[in-house]
């Protein structure tokens, strides 16, 4: 067979390079130059080779498998919600998120119930030693006392199979010996980032590297029908080699957020080629590994303050789901020239924008002089317009010390002109805030204006 080589490819003008430079002497791009494998055999630009023609499809012949149907189950309600109904086999899914959040944790949950009686899971410990690794899994199964799956002996486990290495040539012919001896059902890489080609000079997590990696383990999954779920890692500004460079490579990422020093986890798919993208699952961090939280609502308003002047509680959607959580805004008076917007959970451009239309349309001109603080709790992101009467409302509420009554739910996009406009999904929201108990519920069926809601609940 012949030796593959390496050469350095420009990603801004494809020009090839025999060694790595830091500028592209083509197009004179900066940090451009990835390693990229080329086969000897390649056939050379200009010389024929003879191929056989591929076989169109009418669309009569082509065969659509619909449903979860041929998916196998995760053991976890929430991670098959956010799969779109399942693993599908020889899916490549990308497990990406910040070191310590927690994605070691839920994929050694996950091979440990594929592992018991589906057949052998394969966990690729490039990161951590078996010894850590089973550590890990000791911990999982001594929280779990009762139920179905509950393990004999935990850490006794002949199913599950540990490999420490990182070389992935070597981790592709494991693969394709187990499965040639049982049934794999799962291999999980722990991280796409440790892993390397001798093929490539490249370090361990460089995008050639990483690339290379995923692209080869793909190829042998698609093949061998065995789902594999790789773990990336991302850092806070997101664009490290790995999960970007991915995205393409996968057929599903999925991404997991949260606070490290907070309790929940929120997973999400990012793209999915074999379900909705709009799913997420909500996870809690105990002490034995994540525990799916079945009633988000309930969840982030254990703590609630209710009734204290800036606490609102507003009816989101994540994917298909409402979720109440609970608003907080803080408003002081500044000492600053120009007042400090603080925000977590809601974009700080949201604040500006709602406190100006708060200034402007219902007099609150105190604003103008104010710190703005606002928090959404339990550690997850609004982006919805649907929040904005709820945000609105808890800085107004904060600003004019004064609450909005108990057991109140807000819903409603607001306008540049203080008018509250119609959200999607409003009847979908208004059940589950009653559900929990909500009595009050204001939105755009009773209310048009910003400022009759604010005169009205807190004047
Ligand atoms: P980990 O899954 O290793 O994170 P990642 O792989 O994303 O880097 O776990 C992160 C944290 O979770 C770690 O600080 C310890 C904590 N943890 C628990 O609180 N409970 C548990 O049962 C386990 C296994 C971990
Ligand atoms: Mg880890």
């Amino acid at each position: 067979m012949a030796k593959d080589r390496s050469v350095f490819v420009c990603q801004q003008c494809q020009t090839e390079h025999s060694k790595w430079s830091g500028q592209c002497a083509q197009c004179g791009e900066w940090n451009t130059l990835v390693e990229t494998v080329v086969s000897k055999s390649v056939v050379k630009f200009g010389e024929r080779s003879r191929v056989n023609a591929g076989r169109a499809l009418s669309l009569s012949e082509v065969k659509v498998q619909r449903g979860t149907r041929g998916r196998s189950e995760s053991g976890m309600t929430e991670f098959d919600r956010v799969l779109g109904g399942g693993i599908v086999p020889g899916s490549v899914v990308l497990v990406a998120g910040e070191p310590g959040i927690g994605k070691s944790t839920l994929l050694t949950q996950l091979a440990l119930n594929l592992s018991r009686g589906k057949g052998k899971v394969l966990y690729v410990c490039g990161e951590e030693s078996p010894g850590q690794v089973k550590m890990r899994v000791e911990r999982i199964e001594e929280g779990k006392k009762s139920g179905p799956g509950r393990p004999r002996i935990p850490g006794k486990n002949d199913d599950l199979l540990l490999l420490p290495e990182t070389n992935v040539d070597i981790i592709s012919s494991t693969i394709e010996s187990i499965s040639g001896e049982s049934d794999l059902s799962l291999v999980v890489i722990d991280s796409i980032q440790s892993l390397t080609t001798g093929d490539l000079m490249g370090m361990a997590g460089s995008v050639g590297q990483v690339r290379e990696s995923a692209q080869r383990l793909s190829k042998i999954g698609k093949r061998l029908k065995v789902p594999i779920f790789l773990v990336g890692h991302v850092t806070k500004q997101g664009s490290i080699a790995g999960p970007k460079v991915l995205e393409h490579l996968v057929d599903a990422v999925l991404e997991l957020t949260g606070e490290r020093t907070g309790a929940f986890r929120v997973l999400r798919a990012v793209k999915n080629r074999f379900g909705a993208t709009d799913e997420v699952g909500v996870f809690e961090m105990a002490d034995s590994g994540l525990a799916e939280v079945l009633n988000p609502s309930k969840a982030f308003l254990e703590e609630s303050q209710q009734g204290t002047p800036g606490s609102v509680v507003v009816a989101v959607m994540e994917g298909t789901r409402p979720v109440l959580v609970e608003v907080q805004a803080l408003v002081v008076s500044s000492q600053l020239a120009i007042p400090r917007r603080v925000t977590h959970g809601v974009s700080v451009r949201k604040v500006q924008l709602l406190s100006a239309v708060l200034q402007k349309r219902c007099r609150l001109g105190g604003l103008g002089t104010s710190d703005i603080f606002v928090n959404v709790a339990g550690g997850i992101h609004v982006v919805e317009p649907a929040a904005d009467l709820g945000i609105a409302l808890a800085i107004a509420s904060s600003l004019m010390n004064r609450s909005l009554p108990k057991m109140t739910a807000v819903v409603g996009e607001v306008g540049l002109l203080g008018e509250i406009r119609k959200v999607a999904w409003l009847d979908k929201r208004i059940k589950e805030a009653r559900k929990l108990g909500y009595s009050r519920i204001v939105s755009s069926k009773e209310y048009k204006s910003l400022s009759k809601v604010v005169k009205k609940f807190l004047g």
